[in-house]
């Protein structure tokens, strides 16, 4: 197999330190089930999955891998498995079934177990409070477009950071923003399922605002010393030809900066400004936004698959759309009407998403430049490949190849003086891959979906190896 890049990012034996994290990540939804118990609301999630034609094969979280039932078993695996961390997700729909109100005691329950679960085995809690389960009433009231979401988000986080906030290791707000707002409201690929463009713009400002405001009341309400941070799915852009600057200029805008620069530098940056100059004139921002969104962080999450290849468009033949996403109708790129993207050089996981170690290394290293002191954690990185079960195990040789050289190339980046803290694998079990449902499996371990037995993959004990010698084994 041929690698793009110097390296081929296949070196063994490369040592991590310490105090170097390494673990697994889920999220509520994909992983939870128990959808009706201890009063939990619906959420868009809900709605959106059991609308005809949303998701694969009508495919819902409804049982999902029942991990809310199976907890005691589930965290026994990790222990076993030597996780030096957990990064899950809160379901604000068990908390606050309607999104407003006194948290439900059923709902605090869950995950008081749950992160005690954790710290009795000696495993980090990393909790996400937001990772795509809006309370479908909030939907009703308006959704990430309206601006009280995000005061409902910070009354939340104030909820959690009271409940939990004596034993979380790390909070973090929200999770890949950019597939929220642009997923969500733009192209409709994921819930609501909304196609409108300046309603996208108005959930990335509201989702920012969230953060800020949320980071704020936990830090109101921590009586340990969590450390705060947000997760981001950035796009590591390239372009085709020397021509397509202004493509990659649009495109980092819309999905990098977007997030980066209000959350680290207080401002909106002129070039996301000038490229959706035709959507919105972004009159939502008031008042003093941009200091509340503006918060110190400890960790900057950053999730990584693979790269996004770009080009200015022509405007002539049919527009190429291979962004990695599905192709819904709706556009996830508002006001990027001139960018074209471009299929990229394989190989290809079974999302049809380039393996390109290369690309995380080249990410690290430019987050690092632009936020010279800004910790990063990877916080999502993991493959789908359509694993064969063979008399009772699964030989995912690709999976342990993909995170294998994908560690290399965070060791790389650390050795180029990136300050980076960890690597949580995405994801602990197959679970509901959202608009694909359980057709994609990312787990390092299976989930045998009639019975919900779960099967380690050799990419868990190749992983489990890795915790336990620090070393990347061969
Ligand atoms: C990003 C998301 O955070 C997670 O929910 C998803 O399953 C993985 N990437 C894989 O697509």
């Amino acid at each position: 197999m041929t690698m793009t890049g110097t390296y081929d990012y296949r070196e063994t034996g490369l040592c991590f330190p310490t105090n170097f994290l390494l673990g697994a990540a889920t999220a509520s939804y994909q992983v939870e089930g128990g959808f009706a118990e201890g009063r939990r609301g619906p959420s868009i999630w809900d709605t959106f999955s059991k609308t005809p034609g949303k998701v694969w094969n009508g495919d819902t979280g409804d049982v999902a891998v029942d991990h809310y039932h199976r907890l005691e078993e589930d965290l026994d695996l990790m222990k076993e498995l030597g996780l030096e961390a957990y990064r899950f997700s809160i379901a604000w729909p068990r908390i606050q079934p309607q999104g407003v109100g006194q948290p439900l005691r059923d709902g605090i329950d869950f995950y008081d177990r749950l992160v005690d679960g954790l710290l009795t085995r000696g495993i980090q809690p990393i909790a996400t409070l937001y990772h795509w389960d809006l309370p479908q009433a909030l939907e009703d009231a308006g959704g990430w477009p309206a601006r009280d979401t995000a005061y409902r988000f910070a009354d939340y986080a104030a909820m959690m950071g009271q409940a939990l906030g004596d034993r979380v290791a790390t909070w973090s707000t929200l999770n890949e923003p950019w597939c929220t707002a642009y997923l969500g409201y733009g192209s409709g690929a994921h819930a609501p399922g909304r196609t409108d463009p300046e309603a996208a713009l108005q959930a990335v400002h509201h989702l920012n605002l969230a953060h800020g405001l949320g980071i704020q009341r936990l830090r109101e309400t921590a009586s340990n010393s969590p450390q705060y941070s947000v997760t981001l799915n950035f796009h590591q852009v390239r372009s085709v030809d020397e021509y397509s600057h202004a493509a990659v200029v649009a495109i980092d805008a819309l999905a990098n900066q977007a997030f980066t620069r209000p959350m680290l530098r207080g401002e909106y940056p002129r070039d996301l400004i000038d490229t959706t100059a035709s959507v919105t004139d972004w009159s939502f921002v008031i008042d003093d936004d941009m200091e509340q969104i503006h918060q110190p962080l400890d960790l900057l999450g950053v999730n990584y698959y693979s790269t996004t290849t770009v080009r200015t468009w022509d405007r002539e033949g049919t527009k190429e759309r291979h962004d990695g996403h599905k192709d819904v109708g709706g556009s996830a790129w508002p006001g990027a009407d001139e960018v074209e993207f471009v299929q990229q050089d394989g190989p290809y996981t079974a999302m049809g998403w380039n393996i390109a170690p290369d690309g995380l290394e080249d990410l690290l290293v430019s987050l690092h430049q632009k936020f010279p002191d800004q910790p990063l954690m990877i916080t999502e990185n993991g493959a789908a490949f359509d694993d064969v079960v063979e008399a009772g195990l699964i030989h995912d040789v690709e999976r342990a190849d993909y995170i294998r050289r994908h560690l290399v190339a965070a060791h790389r980046a650390i050795s180029r003086g990136v300050d980076l803290r960890g690597y949580l694998v995405w994801s602990l079990f197959d679970n509901f891959e959202w608009g694909y449902g359980y057709s994609k499996r990312f787990g390092i371990v299976r989930v045998d979906y009639e019975t919900l037995e779960r099967l380690p993959k050799d990419s868990a004990s190749w992983f489990a190896e890795l915790i336990r010698t620090r070393r990347i084994p061969g």
